[in-house]
């Protein structure tokens, strides 16, 4: 779009550090930003490539021996778990000539062998022939390049980079709050991939906000403040109501033992937030009619724990209730497609048809995911034109967003 963009490195990087001084505060960003391939690249070179990504969960891989992969741009990681229970991750890139170790999406094993020459990898990522003799460099030197894992209360995460971005005070955070979820003594109850014609940001500034929520999703909005709180600010009366409710969601939180929360959508941090909401009254979770779907998780004894809601740039966010969690990920594919998936989790004893049926669980999360995705679709089919000049982000309503771009802003002018 626009400005043509040229080839070298030092252009292009002229080109970006003129894209984001042309930004202009309080709207939204220029279509380059979400239609060009040059600007695709840059995001995911500076900005992907340093931060802490979401890649999956604990029971994804429950023995040792369990891998599943999961690619990012060009590169694909191996996360798995060691002989001793740890997860861990590599490159999954072949220390002989360079082949894919691991094609597939997900296996079990207690080595990775190499499906070209069968060069075959322990879980540590040590190479388990002698290579002295016919390959003249030690078995050492030749052990599949580590990339750092975390496994925060179930939520398995990676970084491509040696050096990412600091995010330890964060996952302190999230396992505090998220541990008595039981996350790591979940299930996979369902899960379904999208593959969404929208850029990566959109579909993050969507979630951003809840201005949209009234006109469309009429499932999400019966359990949720999101939309309550909004009008609140047009409605002095439905500001103390919120915050009366607040009030005694909160003192039923610390009766719990819980973390308090309020109902803002606004970030605990820079890029991150992991914040308990209450549900509406009559709601004990996100369901159609309020009531549970599944077995209580974790550690709750009692019903109507709000839902802890984790959001963490650029990748992921969930929501916990106390009998289910749904995560999303997202994974860009290029400027216009982004592959998305949600998965809902339930304890990991619930026998689906007896504790819990999916025609109860999914519902609300399925619904909202897909009306949105028809959203970001249609933003990203206008965007697109010619004729598009970006808007203006409600001062109310919107700040969230305007508080996302300004933070990709930064990351990609780095
Ligand atoms: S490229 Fe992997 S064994 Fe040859
Ligand atoms: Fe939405």
């Amino acid at each position: 779009m626009g400005t043509p963009v040229p080839p070298s490195e030092s252009a292009r990087e002229g080109y970006v550090r003129r894209m984001v001084a042309a930004h202009r505060p309080g709207g939204p960003l220029a279509g380059a930003f979400y239609t060009s391939a040059d600007i695709f690249r840059e995001d995911l070179a500076r900005l992907w490539s340093r931060h802490w990504l979401y890649a999956g969960h604990s029971c994804q891989i429950p023995r040792p021996g369990d891998w599943f992969t999961y690619a990012i741009g060009a590169d694909s990681v191996i996360v798995l778990r060691d002989e001793r229970g740890e997860v861990r991750a590599f490159h999954n890139t072949c220390r002989h000539r360079g082949s894919r170790v691991c094609p597939g999406e997900a296996g079990s094993g207690r080595r990775l062998t190499c499906p070209y020459h069968a060069w075959s990898y322990g879980l540590d990522g040590r190479l388990l022939m002698d290579s002295k003799a016919d390959f003249g460099l030690d078995r050492s030197e030749l052990s599949l390049h580590p990339v750092k894992a975390r496994n925060v209360a179930g939520l398995l995460f990676i970084a491509l980079s040696d050096d990412p971005v600091p995010f330890e005070h964060a996952f302190a955070d999230i396992e505090r709050k998220l541990r008595p979820h039981g996350l790591e003594r979940a299930k996979l109850a369902h899960k379904i991939d999208y593959a969404v014609k929208a850029n990566w940001k959109l579909i993050f500034e969507n979630n951003r906000e809840c201005y949209h929520c009234a006109p469309n999703h009429p499932e999400y909005v019966k359990a949720t403040y999101d939309v309550a709180r909004d009008d609140a600010h047009h409605d002095p009366k439905r500001v103390a109501e919120v915050d009366r409710l607040v009030d005694e969601a909160n003192a039923r939180f610390r009766a719990l033992g819980l973390d308090e929360g309020d109902a803002l959508s606004a970030m605990t941090d820079e890029h991150w937030r992991c914040r308990r909401a209450p549900l509406m009254k009559g709601f004990t979770t996100q369901s159609l009619d309020g009531k549970p779907v599944a077995p209580l998780m974790g550690d709750f004894k009692e019903r109507d724990a709000g839902t802890l809601r984790i959001t963490i740039f650029p990748n992921f966010w969930q929501h916990a209730n106390d009998d289910y969690a749904c995560s999303t990920r997202l994974t860009p594919v290029g400027p216009a497609e982004t592959h998305v998936r949600v998965a809902w989790y339930v304890d990991g004893e619930a026998v689906e048809g007896k504790d819990y049926t999916l025609d109860r669980l999914l519902p609300v999360w399925q619904r909202t995911s897909e009306q949105d995705w028809d959203i970001c679709q249609w933003n990203q089919q206008g965007v697109s034109s010619s004729r598009y000049v970006p808007g203006r982000y409600s001062l109310t309503r919107e700040q969230n967003v305007a508080h996302f771009v300004d933070w990709y802003l930064r990351e990609i002018a780095r």
